[in-house]
């Protein structure tokens, strides 16, 4: 694929997110975080890509560019990022791509790939059976999107204040507690469910969780190279029990 249409494709979702900030005004912020997020992302896609040897990298770049363009939507109507509060902003996106002609510059078998793709993105497990390309895609950008929630959530935890609502999905802000099932599902090499999080604690754990389950080699490589398990694990409460779960998770990286 000819580079001046991937990078088309990306100065129209640039100028997109802008209209949507625009509208909405103060709370632009939370745009601005979503697109800087989607470019991020398409950026650690090509990384995957590359050093996967995955060919031709064109449909990668492009779901990863688009796979969270429902979170405008979503947000403009409903205010946050909860799926379980609004839409399911997998479906939201998918829907929008099949109404539009955002993704015309691929044939349309492989723009079903990358929809089917973008639809799948935030399920919490991909189903059995699909298409090679779709099951690729959906890899590499589920591996890519990890990798970028890990230090955007870092970011604002790091950050002076009170969390920030929108980011740590209005979890309990108490420093000393967690969820001991939490711990448990983790312990086992299972990512817990959104819904089953109740402090900000279990959600570092949760994001700790996914380092190991990183599908691609080069995905591990670059959660370990970024130190994202002792970023995490220097903002639990010191317990034992989180030492012993972190070389447990620094193991599973290394796989
Ligand atoms: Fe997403």
């Amino acid at each position: 694929m000819d580079p001046a249409v991937l990078r088309d494709m990306r100065r129209r979702f640039v100028l997109m997110a802008g209209e949507y900030a625009e509208r909405l005004g103060q709370r632009r912020e939370h745009i601005v975080l979503k697109r800087d997020h989607s470019l991020r992302v398409h950026a650690l896609a090509a990384k995957i890509v590359a050093r996967e040897s995955i060919s031709p990298p064109g449909p990668y770049l492009a779901a990863a560019l688009v796979h969270d363009i429902g979170r405008f939507s979503q947000f403009e109507r409903f205010g946050t990022y909860r799926d379980d509060e609004s839409v399911d902003h997998g479906e939201e996106g998918a829907d929008f791509l099949r109404r539009g002609d955002f993704l015309d510059a691929f044939d349309a078998p492989v723009r079903e790939c990358v929809i089917e793709a973008v639809r799948l993105h935030n399920k919490r497990e991909i189903p059995a059976g699909m298409d090679p390309l779709t099951k690729s895609l959906c890899v590499v950008v589920r591996d890519a999107d990890k990798l970028d929630i890990v230090p955007v959530v870092l970011s604002r935890l790091g950050a002076a204040g009170p969390a920030d609502g929108v980011v740590t999905l209005g979890l309990a802000d108490e420093p000393g507690a967690w969820t001991e099932a939490i711990v448990e599902i983790v312990a086992r090499g299972e990512s817990p469910a959104y819904g089953d999080l109740h402090y900000i604690n279990d959600f570092k754990l949760l994001l700790a969780s996914w380092g190991p389950k990183l599908a691609h080699g080069a995905s591990r490589r670059i959660f370990a190279g970024r130190g994202y398990l002792d970023r995490l694990f220097a903002l639990l409460p010191l317990d034992d029990r989180f030492a012993g779960l972190k070389a447990h998770l620094a193991a599973g990286l290394d796989r």
